[in-house]
């Protein structure tokens, strides 16, 4: 019998510089070479972030979708997914630093607001403004406080099918970041949304309304509205994505 190898052992990652494939990533790793921008706008992406991209955002494409990105820097990931979604996509994105307010209709698309992520009154003037988003971007400052006021303050508005992404959520593990108290990290956070996701199989005692049909079950069955709208959570390196989708009640047969 071959061993089985302790996935805990010490392994070297691949020392590779292509990271991604797909349309997004060639159009990032051409970015500064590119002569077709009145001004060029530098955008500031890791590179394994971008297949994740394209498994998430390619069914926006060509879409008249409303994509938020908090964090604009020079505006190029502005720009980037302009030209990715298309044209007929809202563009909006949110900067803390007056400065970025330079890069509002950069493209007839593409609207900039200066603003605090971590303040509940910028995101309801956000929803409010430019809302319902199909997609929102997390790339902002990227402390524990930030990334939770902001998941917390904008996911319930966010479409029925869309989509939020916190990034760098490797600073949940650098403790200049920690500035939510001991153990609040956004990672910590998003675990307990999976337990949420999972509540109503505890008791065990309701495994029996999970396999009686629809009509036949009793009163209503409760879940927090997050469970009862998130389709999945999905972590990956940096990165974790959250996907909406209206749930029903769990049912199981035999067919
Ligand atoms: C990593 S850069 C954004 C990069 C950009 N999305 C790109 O891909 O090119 C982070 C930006 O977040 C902004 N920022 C920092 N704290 C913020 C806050 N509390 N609210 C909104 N934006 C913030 C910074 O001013 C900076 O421009």
């Amino acid at each position: 019998m071959p061993q089985k190898p302790p996935l805990a052992e010490p392994v070297p990652l691949a020392k590779s510089e292509r990271q991604s494939s797909g349309e997004l990533y060639e159009t990032f790793l051409n970015w500064s070479g590119r002569q077709d921008h009145q001004s060029h706008r530098r955008l500031h992406k890791w590179h394994h972030y971008f297949d994740v991209y394209e498994r998430h955002l390619a069914r926006f494409r060509g879409t008249e979708c409303r994509l938020l990105e908090f964090g604009v820097m020079d505006g190029g990931s502005l720009m980037m997914w302009s030209e990715y979604l298309g044209p007929q996509a809202r563009i909006v994105g949110v900067d803390i630093d007056h400065r970025t307010k330079q890069f509002d209709k950069l493209l007839p698309n593409i609207t900039v607001v200066v603003g605090d992520q971590s303040s509940q009154r910028v995101l309801d003037g956000l929803i409010a403004d430019h809302g319902p988003f199909d997609i929102v971007i997390d790339d902002g400052g990227h402390t524990a406080r930030q990334q939770i006021s902001t998941f917390n303050g904008i996911y319930a508005s966010v479409t029925e099918r869309g989509v939020f992404i916190c990034e760098d959520t490797h600073t949940s593990y650098w403790p200049e970041y920690q500035d939510a108290g001991p153990g609040t990290t956004m990672i910590e956070h998003a675990k307990k949304m999976i337990d949420q996701m999972h509540t109503v199989y505890c008791p065990e005692a309701q495994v029996a309304r999970f396999r009686t049909p629809m009509a036949a079950r009793p009163g209503d069955l409760l879940t927090t509205r997050f469970a009862a709208t998130t389709f999945s959570v999905q972590f990956y390196d940096s990165m974790i994505v959250f996907e909406k989708r209206p749930r029903a009640e769990p049912f199981t047969e035999f067919r």
